[in-house]
């Protein structure tokens, strides 16, 4: 598996959200409280919206378009439930954080 450099842990803090691009795909990292960097799909699975357009309160992240949440430690549908972002394996080595997008494809409703 092969990680590549997303960002820096200046570019990103506990409770926020940010868009990177690794391996020119949109990925949105997010930082949930108490938890761990996670790495999914920068685009909602809904429309062709980026996520990191929307709100994240920490817990759950909720694209601005139509509302739909997902949550923020395992990429779950909270709102709808049948939907989720695919995830990406992150590795944070020293102040640098990598992401693999080997074998992942972006989940979308519409296909
Ligand atoms: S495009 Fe994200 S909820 Fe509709």
């Amino acid at each position: 598996m092969t990680f590549k450099p997303a960002c820096t842990l200046d570019d990103i803090w506990e409770g926020d959200m940010t868009e990177v691009e690794v391996d020119g795909r949109p990925i949105l990292l997010v930082w949930p409280e108490g938890g761990e960097i996670r790495a999914f799909q920068g685009i909602c699975p809904h429309q062709d919206i980026p996520l990191v357009e929307g709100k994240f309160d920490g817990r759950t992240v909720m694209c601005r378009a139509h509302q739909w949440t997902f949550d923020a430690k395992s990429g779950e549908g909270v709102n709808p439930k049948d939907c989720r972002l695919a995830g990406y394996p992150v590795r944070i080595e020293g102040e640098t954080v990598l992401v693999s997008t080997e074998g992942v494809a972006a989940l979308f409703a519409h296909t």
